[in-house]
């Protein structure tokens, strides 16, 4: 185990160096909903993959985390600008996502799948709750 990792356990001695949303409790548990069901929908998008279908993939990734007008509001929502930028192009890479899934080329899949959870990984590492 690492020194971060111990103080981490020790709860939370390390300092957390995140921008947080200030969100209101109801925004919060909202936001956060919707970010269980983005780790669902990358789950049944790999899935999908790994049984070779690439077509209910690629509706998956552009109706579950694509920028759809309910995903353009809700980031618009978002008070931080900077957030809503990281967020509109998290939605946009999903939707390349689902284009490149229509190729039916793993390759080519999971670098595009790859770039879309980079995008999840950076603004967890910018922002919290
Ligand atoms: C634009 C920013 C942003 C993007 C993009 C983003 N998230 Fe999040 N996510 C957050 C923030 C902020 C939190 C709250 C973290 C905290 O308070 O510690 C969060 C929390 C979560 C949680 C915890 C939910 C809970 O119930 O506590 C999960 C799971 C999650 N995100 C999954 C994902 C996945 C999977 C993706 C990509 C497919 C993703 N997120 C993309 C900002 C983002």
């Amino acid at each position: 185990m690492d020194g971060q990792m111990r103080g981490m356990m020790r709860g939370g001695s390390q300092k957390d160096g995140r921008t947080s949303l200030n969100n209101p409790p109801m925004m919060r548990e909202h936001h956060l909903s919707i970010m269980r069901e983005h780790l669902e929908a990358v789950t049944e998008i790999t899935g999908l993959v790994s049984t070779g279908d690439y077509d209910k993939a690629s509706r998956t990734a552009a109706e579950k985390i694509g920028l759809t007008p309910e995903m353009r509001r809700m980031c618009d929502m978002m008070g931080d600008k900077q957030f809503r930028a990281m967020g509109i192009a998290f939605h946009q890479s999903a939707d390349r996502l689902s284009e490149v899934l229509k190729k039916k080329d793993p390759t080519a899949a999971l670098a595009a799948l790859h770039e879309t959870l980079n995008l999840c990984v950076a603004c967890h590492a910018s922002y919290r709750e």
